[in-house]
């Protein structure tokens, strides 16, 4: 069946949910979105098309998938108040600070009035977030940089509208490069949605309650904004910037093993898969696709990567720990490459999310709602009268 019930000897959470959504099998690395798997989804498909499977159970047809394509390009424009509002932030605040304040800024501007038991409610919600997001994110990018926002290009697919809305200065003949808008789609397509992680679980805790949407999705970056989550990507480029140099790695491998330092290799291990993290295989293809593209093969940070994998799938200590590498070991180099900053990389991985969270809440909301009530074991005093 595939329920989850998810018993952790570490403290007991018994997230129990139903879901129809994706199935992770962590020892065999097989990860399938309504029975589909992502390479196949990978190779196939594109995001706006898996964001309408996860959303609907099936595929689109053709007409289905175009009328999907155009609500979704036709709701990217954000709220002036929206603008006026992300101006108001520090020009150096981490951009994760910026869209977690944006996205219950959402809630504020739009649909305030929102019925969760509405199916058409929660299907307008689903595309206004989907749509919005990317525009949001450059919005952020363009704040950092003290450069004007650019209106979306609707008349362009959406990851090459993302791209354009982040690189150019609004000229309407600008050039995306094909192999950086699949490479840019195929990223938001691998991280769109993964089971039970922390931030789709804190959606679904969070939109239990009967919340806001917009509140529960911006529940969902706040938890995906930590290292050992969504923030991993960032901190991967950030220990092979630290690395240097392929003949650093063994000092670095050697912490990773040291019990008494706290270093780990970022980008390595899994909290389900103890087996290749299927769309690392595929992030890494693209990765050499990109940078093959970009004439930067010989990229150090790339050799530092491939060396550093070859090392831990050779090492003793990872292999036994079955700590491969997961989603976010390539993903970071591919944004570099195409000139996306460091401190972005989060915000592109919520980018990526935002499909799935916001399917597993319509999907919660479509049956009768139990607000969710973690349990604990409780390791504290026994019952004791209080001293006369
Ligand atoms: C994501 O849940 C999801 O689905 C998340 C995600 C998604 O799409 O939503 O897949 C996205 O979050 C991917 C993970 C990104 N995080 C990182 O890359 C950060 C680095 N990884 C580690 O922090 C760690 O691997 C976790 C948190 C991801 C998983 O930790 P676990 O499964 O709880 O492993 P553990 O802490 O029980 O460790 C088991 C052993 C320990 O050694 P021993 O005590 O047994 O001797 O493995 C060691 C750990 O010290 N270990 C590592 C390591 N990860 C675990 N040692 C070195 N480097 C690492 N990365």
């Amino acid at each position: 069946k595939q329920g989850c019930f998810t018993y952790d000897p570490g403290f007991v959470s018994t997230a129990s949910c139903e879901s129809k959504i994706t199935f992770i099998d962590g020892g065999k690395g097989v990860l399938l979105h309504r029975g589909y798997p992502i390479d196949e989804l990978a190779e196939h498909s594109d995001h706006l098309e898996t964001c309408f499977l996860l959303l609907n159970g099936e595929l689109p047809t053709s007409e289905q998938k175009t009328e999907f394509v155009n609500e979704i390009m036709s709701h990217t424009q954000v709220d002036d108040l929206l603008a006026y509002t992300l101006k108001g932030f520090k020009q150096d605040a981490h951009p994760m600070a910026i869209l977690c304040g944006l996205l219950s800024s959402l809630a504020a501007f739009y649909h305030t009035d929102i019925d969760n038991n509405s199916q058409e409610d929660r299907t307008l919600v689903a595309k206004q977030v989907i749509a919005k997001i990317p525009t949001i994110t450059a919005m952020i990018y363009k704040h950092g940089i003290g450069e004007d926002f650019i209106q979306a290009d609707s008349t362009r697919s959406y990851a090459e509208n993302f791209l354009y809305m982040m690189f150019s200065k609004g000229e309407k003949d600008y050039k995306v490069s094909p192999v950086l808008t699949r490479a840019m789609d195929k990223i938001f397509l691998l991280h769109a949605d993964h089971e039970q992680n922390a931030s789709t679980s804190t959606v679904r805790l969070s939109g239990s309650t009967g919340t806001n949407p917009f509140a529960a999705v911006c529940a969902g970056a706040t938890a995906l904004w930590g290292p050992s989550h969504g923030g991993a990507n960032e901190a991967v480029l950030t220990m092979l910037e630290e690395i240097g140099d392929v003949s650093r790695i063994d000092e670095f491998v050697a912490k990773a093993k040291d019990k008494a330092d706290p270093f780990r290799l970022m980008g390595f291990g899994h909290r389900v898969y103890k087996n290749f993290d299927p769309r690392a295989k595929v992030m890494k293809e693209a990765c050499d696709e990109v940078l093959a593209e970009l004439g930067l093969s010989d990229h150090p940070l790339l050799k530092i990567a491939k060396r550093l994998e070859q090392i831990a799938l050779e090492d003793p200590y990872f292999v036994q720990r079955k700590l491969y590498p997961n989603v976010d070991f390539y993903s970071g180099i591919i944004l570099k490459s195409v000139g996306i900053p460091t401190s972005l990389f989060t915000v592109i991985f919520a980018l990526g999310r935002t499909p799935g969270w916001i399917a597993h809440w319509d999907e919660m909301l479509s049956s009768p709602l139990k607000i969710g009530r973690p349990r604990q074991l409780y390791t504290g005093s026994v019952k004791r009268s209080y001293p006369k």
